[in-house]
């Protein structure tokens, strides 16, 4: 056991610490970065692409969130509508055309019932299905019409790390794909996504070379009552996850919802005791974020905010460098959330890789 660990006391730890090799994995081979495309092994009837609709997004947890960045992008680099689904809710539903719509399934292990059980109703619903997973031979594979897979090597600790950051990896090349394929996206900027997915190993080690930072950050403020996680437009998923993250192995009650709504309702439970964890980067509306945060400052609410290298919000309480690979930048941020949940978790003496009440795959509805 210790030797698969590979001499780190956790298997997240050890994920957390993998992200720049499997990212490397799952992009491997995939880029063209100077044809401005992307090359993912996967094909659709002629036409397909071009008259598609929607894209409709179903899964569960941690790949929920990764649908929800995967949504962005595809509305903004494919040019399509997306939506995403929480897979135990997802009916086909009415105003659609079944044969203009593609279902996307996001799932690790793809054998998450509620996931397989959503394929199963677009499928009967007559739409085109399409699996995003780590698992060769999964049955989510064998239900599809196509599959990609994220090549982020086996994961361990229930919850996960490395597969969210190669599900998000590997949906933005397909975003790529599809928006080059509908002629939606220029070659020049396709390149200039590609070169920040490129750059997005580098940028993970960067950040996992300031742990120490996280760690201190993490004895400093692990003692919160609750902890808030704020973010916008690519920053709100990262927000959900990091709470997720937070929540799952550490038991404290954390909470992430786009940083407009903090005023809606969660302000109520601000207080000096209550941190709050901001993406304050590149696709994440960073600005307008800080002005919500400011808010909940003002309630004696300690701030810590993720931000791009250059910019500086001087009154966070702490202020953690993320490299700039513009719209990559809030999984970048993600790691240092990622981080923060481990750090506060061990400093508590948690069953990091075997959270109370959770399964790493589960397989009832
Ligand atoms: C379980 C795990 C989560 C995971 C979710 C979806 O709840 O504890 O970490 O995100 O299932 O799993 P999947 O394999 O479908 O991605």
């Amino acid at each position: 056991d210790a030797a698969e660990k590979g001499g780190y006391e956790h298997y997240m730890r050890k994920e957390i610490h993998e992200q720049p090799e499997s990212l490397r994995q799952t992009l491997a081979g995939r880029l063209d970065v100077s044809a401005g495309d992307v090359d993912l092994d996967v094909s659709f009837p002629p036409g397909f692409l071009a008259d598609l609709e929607e894209i409709r997004i179903v899964a569960c947890g941690t790949s929920y969130y990764a649908g929800r960045y995967a949504a962005q992008l595809f509305e903004e680099l494919a040019g399509v509508r997306a939506t995403v689904e929480i897979a135990s809710e997802y009916e086909f539903g009415a105003g659609r055309t079944p044969d203009r719509t593609l279902v996307v399934a996001v799932t690790q292990s793809g054998e998450t019932a509620d996931t397989l059980g959503a394929v199963r109703r677009a499928n009967a619903a007559g739409a085109r299905t399409f699996a995003v997973t780590n698992t060769l031979g999964s049955t989510v594979t064998r239900e599809v019409d196509g599959t990609a897979f994220i090549r982020a090597g086996p994961e361990i600790g229930v919850a996960a790390t490395k597969t969210f950051a190669s599900q998000v990896a590997t949906l933005a090349m397909l975003a790529v794909a599809v928006g080059r394929d509908r002629g939606a996206l220029a070659a020049a900027d396709a390149r200039s996504v590609l070169k920040d997915l490129q750059g997005l190993p580098g940028a993970v080690q960067q950040v996992l070379d300031e742990e120490a930072q996280v760690r201190e950050a993490a004895r400093e403020y692990g003692d919160g009552e609750a902890f808030f996680f704020v973010g916008r437009a690519l920053g709100v998923p990262v927000a959900l996850e990091g709470a997720l993250k937070l929540k799952e192995i550490s038991y404290d009650h954390a909470e992430g919802f786009a940083a407009g709504e903090l005023k809606h309702g969660p302000l109520a439970l601000v207080t000096p005791d209550t941190p709050v964890l901001a993406v304050l980067t590149d696709g994440a509306r960073a600005d307008e974020t800080m002005n919500n945060v400011t808010e909940a400052q003002t309630r004696g609410a300690p701030a810590l905010g993720c931000v791009s290298a250059g910019d500086t919000y001087d009154t966070l309480d702490v202020s953690f460098e993320v490299p700039n690979v513009g719209v990559a930048e809030p999984l970048v941020a993600n790691v240092y959330l990622q981080l923060f949940a481990y750090h506060v978790a061990n400093d508590k003496g948690r069953a990091i890789d075997k959270p109370r009440n959770l399964a790493k795959s589960v397989t009832v509805e």
